[in-house]
């Protein structure tokens, strides 16, 4: 297929910017897919940080990050990512070269549990603030769930507020599939 599916646009986009010995951020563990994805892309000198509020995705996540030998350069936290300035070490304070955030539920898990619209947009702004120049935040918006719309509508009002000297924004997804195909929300700092 030559038009990259929603996920996939994501991942091009992380192996676009990151580097080995980049420090990076994954915004929502939950089972690891993208931690252990962004662990392989910093390499051995590099570094990850991923956040999830539930105890099973933390623990899930640690389990493939071990599974795959990269749990060393990774930090887990099961805290909002919010909280994203208290946990990053001094030494990677705006440093960070990318961050991911899949927003809704856990598939498989408590479907009650999903990301808020005031708390995403909070993490944005203060990891905006901890990106170096030319670095990226990806944010997967799935949005069917009661509370998606929400999300997704104070979102693209945020994002489209940023002023464009100082953040690229770019929304990416398909507009004639059914039901309500997540899309992809990529702000690139200047
Ligand atoms: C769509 S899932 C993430 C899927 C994940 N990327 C994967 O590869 O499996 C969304 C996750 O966000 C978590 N979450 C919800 N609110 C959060 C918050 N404020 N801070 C961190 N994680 C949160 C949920 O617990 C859930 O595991």
């Amino acid at each position: 297929m030559a038009l990259q599916r929603v996920l996939q646009f994501a991942h091009s986009l992380m192996e676009g910017v990151v580097e080995k010995g980049d420090i990076t951020v994954d915004g929502t563990c939950g089972n690891g897919h993208d931690t252990l994805f962004l662990a392989q892309l910093v390499g051995e000198n590099g570094h990850v940080y991923g956040f999830d509020i539930q105890q099973d995705a933390i623990h899930h996540t640690e389990e493939r990050l071990r599974e795959h030998g990269v749990d060393s350069r990774t930090t887990l936290i099961q805290d909002s990512h919010s909280t994203i300035n208290e946990h990053l070490a001094e030494e990677h304070k705006q440093k960070v070269k990318a961050g991911i955030f899949n927003l809704g539920y856990l598939p498989g898990s408590d479907k009650s549990i999903v990301t808020k619209p005031e708390e995403t947009i909070a993490s944005v702004e203060r990891l905006l603030e901890q990106l170096i120049s030319g670095g990226i935040i990806v944010l997967v918006v799935y949005h069917g769930h009661p509370g998606g719309k929400e999300e997704k509508e104070a979102l693209l009002e945020y994002v489209q507020g940023l002023d464009q000297k100082e953040v690229r924004a770019l929304q990416y997804g398909f507009i004639n599939q059914r039901n309500t195909p997540p899309f992809i929300i990529a702000l690139e700092k200047q």
